[in-house]
This record gives structure tokens, C-alpha cells and sequence, in this order.
């Protein structure tokens, strides 16, 4: 195996490494450290588990290993779905100095999460996320939970794992339409506070879809460091961590108008990033340059930049006023001041809401 990064993400007695590396999972002496405990249960998906699971097994070495799978998909992002995994825990009398891991994309990240900040109120995880999106985002920072029938992301808990594991050789296996997804949070990482990594995915966007470790290893690496440093800051979303949240509340409005079926969540943030960069320009915040610009990296990415045809304006009006951002019935933004520099605002013109809304929707 190759250890390419290592950082920690600092918050106190919670604070916790981030391994990035080539081959990391073959290495079961040093996965296994990492899992050390009484017994622990993998929760991953019928999917990923047949590739990765044997890993973990390896790692545990005939240590108490249960086995936790969960049906693939969003759809499955659900109560009932945690509800299995208390089922298993309780059934073979897991104990709050158990451990449990989750091996897979975002959706067991959050999934097995949730199910660890409730178990007995509160269990340690360990993240091993094996897509892009979850190598570079939701493996870090604590945020847990399930999907309601009318809101993403609206039951949760905010709970730190215990460390995060990222092995680029995962990537080999994952879909390109789903590691193109992944693109999509590394360009908001970029938009919300960084000019020099925009350009630096500009002139590496064709290396990064064709899998080039070392570019990925970089864009993972730049991609956790700028998360842990937010999260570092403002754990709980009081203010800056909000910017995070980019192209998001645009993005929820299409993954659940449409069901959480047809838009992956990275592609619905991609289109989510251009509608809050062309609000921007509505507001006269960014140059009509600076959003083509955005637009065309989206598209060298294999992105899609609008929703036209799949919803209507209202109907994603409507699913942006039940986001966890509204408040004092005003749906909070994420807008640009520029490439690089994004603040929270809900001092926009309704109508410039409205246009952005029709022009990228209807
Ligand atoms: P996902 O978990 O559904 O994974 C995408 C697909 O890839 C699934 O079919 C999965 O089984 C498959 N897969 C995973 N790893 C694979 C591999 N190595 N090889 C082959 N197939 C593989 O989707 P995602 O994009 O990883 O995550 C999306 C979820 O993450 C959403 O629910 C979103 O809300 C959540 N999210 C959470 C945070 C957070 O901070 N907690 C941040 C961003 C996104
Ligand atoms: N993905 C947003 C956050 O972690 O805050």
C-alpha cells in the first residue's frame, strides 16, 4: 500500500486522521489497527460489499465481524432502512465500546452514521467511503442521517467517526457517471473559497475524469483539507460551514422533486452550483464571464448544468422552502461575490429567484 496524505481533522477530544492512499485496504495489519475493538459490524450494500468487504474481514483477522447489508440506493436512505441496522445491533448485543464501520458511498456513510450516533446513544464509526463524492466530502465532518419522504437529509444527528480511510484503488470500480458526480463537490470546494484550485481543476479536468491517481489523490487531499479546516471552525453549521452547502438547496429541490432516482446528488449539485452562480449574476455579484467559466469545467466534467424539462419552477420553489437552510421564512442562498469567495444570503431580489428558477427549470 502507498500512503499518499494524512491530516487530522482538529476538534478536541473528537479530533480524528484522514488517510488517503493507493491500495490502503490491502494492508489488513494497518486497516486492522484502525478497527480495533470487542466486535464490529460492517454496514455496507449489496453492491460494494461483494468488492470491499473481504478487506475488512482480512483486517479483523477473526476478530467478532457482523456483516450489515443494506439494499443500494437513495431510496433506501430512509428510517426503516437505519432501523435494520439497530435490528442487527441489538440482535447481537452490540455495546456502546463496539464499533461499527461503514464501507460505501455517501449513502452508507450517512446511513451507518446516523445509526451509530443513535445505537445506545451514541457508538464509534469508522468512515472507509469508497465513491468520489464520499472520499471528498461526507466521510468528513460528522454529518448523519436519513432522508424524509418531503426532505433530504431532514432526520439527523452531527457525530464525529473515529477515523476516515480513503483508498483511491476503490475508485477503479466505480461507475464513471458516478465518479463524475464526485467532480462536482471538488469544483464547490474550489468555488466557495478557492481561485487557485478552480484553475487548477481547469487545467487538470480531463485527468481527473480519466482517473489519474495522483490528480486524484490531490484533488481528494486539497478537497478533505478545505472541509477540515471549515468543519474545524464552525462544527455545528452556526455560520461559516453553511458555504458547504453551495449549489445544495438548489440541488435537494431537483433529487427530491424528481424522487431520488433519476439525478445522482453530485449531478444535482452541479446543476444546483450553476442556478446559485447565475442568481449571483442576476444580482450583479459575478460576471457573465465568471459563470460561463464555471459552466464549461462543469461540462469538460461530463456535468450537467441544467434541469429543463424534469421540473417546474414552483415545484422546486416549493421543495427549496421545506430546506433546513429556510429561515424566518426566507430560503437562505449560498451566492458567489466571486469566483473563490461565496456567502450566505437571503437579501436577494424574489424575482431574481424567480428568473434564475425558470431559466434553468422550465
Ligand atoms: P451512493 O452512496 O449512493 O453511491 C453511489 C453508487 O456507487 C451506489 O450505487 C453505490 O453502491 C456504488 N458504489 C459505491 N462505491 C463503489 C465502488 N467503489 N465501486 C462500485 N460501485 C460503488 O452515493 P454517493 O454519491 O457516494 O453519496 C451520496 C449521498 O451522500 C447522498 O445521500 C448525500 O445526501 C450524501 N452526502 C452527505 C454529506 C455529508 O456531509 N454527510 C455530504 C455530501 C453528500
Ligand atoms: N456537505 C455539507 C457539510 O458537510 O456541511
Amino acid at each position: 500500500m502507498t500512503l499518499l496524505h494524512s491530516m487530522t481533522v482538529p476538534l478536541g477530544e473528537r479530533s480524528y486522521p484522514i488517510y488517503i492512499g493507493e491500495g490502503l485496504l490491502r494492508d489488513a495489519a494497518w486497516v486492522g489497527e484502525l478497527l480495533k475493538a470487542r466486535k464490529t459490524a460492517v454496514v455496507s450494500n449489496d453492491v460494494v460489499a461483494p468488492l470491499y468487504a473481504d478487506a475488512i474481514h482480512a483486517a479483523r483477522s477473526g476478530a467478532e465481524t457482523h456483516d450489515i447489508i443494506l439494499p443500494d440506493g437513495e431510496v433506501h436512505k430512509t428510517l426503516a432502512t437505519a432501523s435494520k441496522i439497530f435490528d442487527e445491533l441489538i440482535e447481537h448485543r452490540f455495546a456502546r465500546d463496539d464499533l461499527i464501520v461503514a464501507l460505501g458511498g455517501g449513502v452508507i456513510g450517512d446511513m451507518a452514521g446516523f445509526a451509530a450516533a443513535c445505537y445506545q446513544r451514541g457508538i464509534a464509526f469508522v468512515q472507509i467511503p469508497t465513491t468520489l463524492l464520499s472520499q471528498v466530502d461526507s466521510s468528513v465532518g460528522g454529518k448523519t442521517g436519513v432522508n424524509h419522504p418531503r426532505g433530504k437529509n431532514m432526520i439527523g444527528a452531527f457525530h464525529q467517526p473515529r477515523a476516515v480511510i480513503i483508498d483511491i484503488a476503490t475508485l477503479s470500480s466505480l461507475p464513471l457517471r458516478e465518479l463524475r458526480a464526485g467532480l462536482a463537490e471538488v469544483v464547490k470546494y474550489g468555488l466557495i473559497c478557492n481561485p487557485a484550485f478552480f484553475e487548477w481543476l481547469e487545467s487538470h479536468a480531463e485527468k481527473l475524469v480519466s482517473r489519474d491517481t495522483e490528480t486524484l489523490a490531490y484533488a481528494i487531499y486539497h478537497s478533505c483539507q478545505t472541509k477540515a479546516a471549515i468543519v474545524a471552525r464552525d462544527e455545528r453549521e452556526q455560520g461559516e460551514r453553511a458555504l458547504l452547502n453551495f449549489g445544495h438547496t438548489f440541488g435537494h429541490a431537483i433529487e427530491s422533486v424528481t424522487g431520488y432516482s433519476s439525478w445522482l446528488h453530485g449531478e444535482a449539485v452541479a446543476a444546483g452550483m450553476l442556478m446559485a452562480a447565475s442568481l449571483s449574476e442576476r444580482c450583479g455579484l459575478l460576471s457573465r464571464s465568471d459563470v460561463a467559466r464555471i459552466s464549461s469545467l462543469l461540462q469538460r466534467l461530463g456535468l450537467r448544468t441544467d434541469a429543463r424539462g424534469e421540473l417546474s419552477a414552483e415545484s422546486a420553489r416549493l421543495a427549496m422552502s421545506v430546506d433546513k437552510k429556510v429561515q424566518k421564512g426566507r430560503i437562505r442562498l449560498i451566492l458567489l461575490r466571486s469566483l473563490g469567495e461565496a456567502f450566505v444570503s437571503d437579501d436577494y431580489p424574489a424575482d431574481a429567484l424567480t428568473s434564475t428558477l425558470e431559466a434553468h427549470l422550465s
